[in-house]
């Protein structure tokens, strides 16, 4: 049908029993059996409280509540905490180990903190538009990534035994009017606008946008977060589509579905379109829940006792939030919250819940262990090194080292207060999914502390704009330098989007300035992800690396690649573009608005985003998706493709009929048919490890608008000097195919595919064919 109008689905799915879960759902209808109905009330209905959401303990049942903390790299309400690095740094890194180690270790701060629910990871927004201010909590514009990162981070979370959340469901692809706007008092009865209406065909919808949230399911996600803002014109936690259609249905999701934080906007039908959890409860967010000013809570016990709601609708939100508490251990010996969470969380005055919880254990509890170690190793193999002429990486002990920029140092402002801060490097970006530095490891100290051992001179210009309208001579500079540093950065926050795709505080021309004089000007960039380099080729500029977001250890990391203690390994998960105009799917920013339900923004590019885009309008890019150099070179030979199951039907339904609920749906879609193989070689001097990337080209008969190439498996592969290893790659039936509008089904075209693999989206290397279908 035509899209932005979102169609009807009912009813909302229930929990079944299934694999994995079987045990912890009788334990979830064993505790559901015993609740009055304000329990039940209570159970959905967040409070404030110490946590970011919270859920009311209920004591007679020696049920401690639920404490749902933030965010994506850190635990953010929370003291003596690590800051790891972002997740399109981690995503830069391709290591499938290292996306799983870092949640790991994150959730084990988490559960030490008491937090039973961490708000990520994050897929929604996936970076439709570059200029979407949250991209840098997720990890990549291509779905495939993003997925594979989805899973690793639900693993390491669930496995730690922290519930994970992937958020936000779905098309959250803008900030700009995500959420209504509400009057000046708070209210939310009369609102002005409705919030943006992300308007995305179905084909669109499976291949892009849910692509990841279908790993997320599969890796048995305890939560999913619905989205402020509308999809095909319904509110995104209303919408009976996504919820019951998509997500509980079509993905046999097993958990719940909490709303994002003030993006509920009705009781029964949110709860009848899916919704399972209210957060964080009040009207206008924090409001006074038990003063009945909420959608849900007493309107709940309401509800059911004058038959508007079905408690048996009730039972199943319970029983949903239930049963990962207990498949995760939660009900055994979890730690109390910390203390001091109730002194940082900044969102409802702590005055007026403090009385109603009685908080125990420790307070300020330092949970970072030996974190620090690996956010430094994970931040190192994240650097993606974009050009290094001349060999001029890793450095060969400089004696005159001259760094320049206001992202190369302290934070004068204070950690916290980044946002409009002139000088500090640049960590983590802002809003829900930042974090709470302890302390950081700049790069200028690391710099001075690296290169005391070489007893070489460090000279340093923090300002950009005395730099930017300085000749280099007047900076008083000695000796030409060996090496000019210049540090970049680009901010990015939650509720705003970026207003440019260049670095921020005149950086460019900070860049031409030191350029001018310095023959040897190595740029870093410390972004939230695109940014467009004008200054790539100029001939002074030797050496590039994009850092991201790197957390805590920025400046050790950094160092570790600049000398070459570490080979960087990092490749785009994004396509840097020649100009900011390049990129397609702006952001919508200027609607007349007359009407209520004015502001729409209509997925017309459908899957061309990022290279798909680029590829198929055969647009020349400044650095293609998956790029990245290193200090070693390397080569690939012998690819071999091995078909290992033989189908006999092109298309396969998402989620059978006849079989039960599987979380991910229909295992066939999962189900792995071809492995690929390809040899690959270190050609140069250091050890350093390979990304083998393999991009399908789907066979002419595949339906108009699928890309040239797609990707669909990655391996990265560590080796020595003259050593060859393998990379290998599965392809499952999900890979294979199309999604089907007509049979609602997977579908894998006729004819040949063209199996790419390479370094790079654009650096193929061997090509070779597969036929599914006859
Ligand atoms: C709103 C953000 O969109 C979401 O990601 C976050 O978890 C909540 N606020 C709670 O801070």
């Amino acid at each position: 049908g035509q899209y932005g109008d979102s169609p009807a689905v009912y009813p909302s799915p229930n929990i079944s029993s299934t694999g994995a879960w079987e045990a912890a759902l009788e334990k979830a209808s064993a505790f559901l059996a015993q609740l009055t109905l304000e329990e039940k009330a209570s159970m959905v209905s967040g409070e404030p409280g110490p946590c970011v959401g919270n859920i009311y303990p209920i004591e007679r049942l020696g049920f401690s509540g639920l404490c749902l903390q933030d965010g994506p790299l850190a635990i953010r309400v929370a003291d003596y905490a690590s800051v790891f690095e972002a997740g399109v740094t981690i995503a830069s890194t391709w290591d499938r180990t290292m996306m799983y180690e870092r949640t790991l270790a994150m959730g084990a701060e988490f559960k030490a903190k008491g937090a039973h629910i961490a708000l990520a990871p994050v897929c929604g927004p996936l970076g439709r538009s570059a200029y979407a201010g949250r991209n840098w909590e997720g990890f990549s514009p291509d779905p495939y990534l993003t997925g594979v990162g989805m899973e690793e981070s639900i693993a390491g979370f669930q496995d730690a035994g922290v519930q994970a959340t992937a958020k936000h469901f779905i098309g959250n692809e803008q900030e700009v009017m995500r959420n209504p706007v509400f009057l000046d008092n708070g209210t939310v009865t009369d609102i002005q606008f409705d919030s943006i209406s992300s308007n995305i065909d179905d084909r669109t919808m499976h291949e892009i946008y849910l692509w990841p949230f279908a790993n997320a399911v599969h890796a048995n996600v305890a939560a999913v977060m619905c989205s402020y803002q509308r999809i095909n014109g319904s509110y995104a936690c209303q919408n009976s589509k996504a919820q019951n259609g998509l997500l509980k249905g079509e993905l046999g999701f097993q958990g719940y579905i909490m709303s994002d934080w003030g993006a509920t906007h009705a009781g029964v039908p949110a709860i009848e379109a899916g919704l399972d959890m209210d957060m964080p409860g009040g009207l206008g967010l924090y409001g006074m829940v038990r003063n009945g000013n909420a959608f849900f809570g007493g309107n709940i016990t309401t509800a059911v006792n004058n038959g508007t709601l079905d408690e048996a609708r009730l039972d199943d939100m319970i029983l949903r939030i239930m049963a990962p508490y207990y498949h995760l251990g939660q009900d055994q010996d979890f730690p109390s919250v910390d203390p001091s969470s109730a002194q940082l969380n900044t969102f409802s005055p702590v005055s007026t819940w403090l009385q109603d919880w009685n908080l125990t254990g420790e307070s300020s509890r330092d949970v970072r262990g030996d974190h620090r170690d690996l956010i430094r190793e994970h931040a190192a193999a994240a650097t993606v090194l974009l050009k290094n002429e001349n060999s001029t990486l890793p450095l060969k002990s400089p004696k005159v080292i001259a760094v320049f920029g206001n992202d190369a140092s302290t934070d004068t402002q204070g950690f916290l207060n980044q946002n409009d801060f002139e000088y500090g490097t640049l960590s983590a970006g802002g809003g829900s999914g930042t974090g709470q530095l302890t302390y950081l490891i700049t790069p200028l100290e690391a710099i001075q502390a690296r290169a005391a051992e070489d007893n070489a001179l460090v000279q340093y210009w923090l300002n950009n704009t005395l730099i930017a309208n300085s000749e280099m001579p007047d900076l008083w500079i000695p000796n030409t330098p060996d090496v000019c540093l210049v540090f970049l950065k680009t901010w990015a926050e939650e509720a705003a989007d970026r207003s440019s795709l260049h670095v921020d505080w005149n950086g460019d021309d900070v860049v031409a300035s030191v350029a001018k004089y310095c023959a040897n000007t190595v740029v870093v960039t410390h972004s939230s992800g695109i940014n467009v380099l004008p200054w790539a080729d100029h001939p002074n500029v030797t050496a590039i690396l994009a850092a991201h977001y790197p957390g805590e250890q920025t400046g050790n990391a950094l160092v570790d690649v600049l000398y070459g203690a570490v080979n960087p390994s990092g490749h785009l998960p994004y396509t840097v573009a020649l100009n900011a105009s390049d990129y397609n799917a702006p952001p919508t920013t200027d609607i007349q608005t007359s009407g209520k339900e004015d502001w729409q923004s209509w997925f017309d590019e459908k899957l061309e985003i990022d290279y798909r885009h680029f590829d198929a309008n055969d647009m020349a890019v400044r650095y293609e998706f998956g790029f990245g150099l290193s200090y070693t070179t390397f080569d690939m030979a012998d690819m071999r493709v091995e078909m290992i199951t033989v189908l006999d039907q092109a298309n396969v339904p998402a989620r059978p009929e006849r079989l039960p609920v599987q979380p991910g749906g229909n295992p066939a879609v999962w189900a792995v048919l071809c492995n690929v193989t390809a040899g690959v070689r270190n050609t140069g001097d250091v050890a350093g490890a390979a990304v083998a990337q393999l991009y399908l080209g789907f066979p002419e008969s595949a339906p108009p608008g699928t890309p040239p190439r797609q990707l669909r498996g990655f391996d990265k592969v560590l080796l020595e000097p003259g050593e060859t290893g393998t990379a290998s790659f599965s392809l499952m039936r999900r890979d294979l195919s199309y999604w089907d509008v007509v049979s609602q089904e997977w579908v894998i075209p006729t004819g040949e595919f063209t199996v790419n693999v390479g370094f790079s989206s654009r650096d193929i290397v061997l090509v070779g064919n597969i036929t599914v279908i006859e």
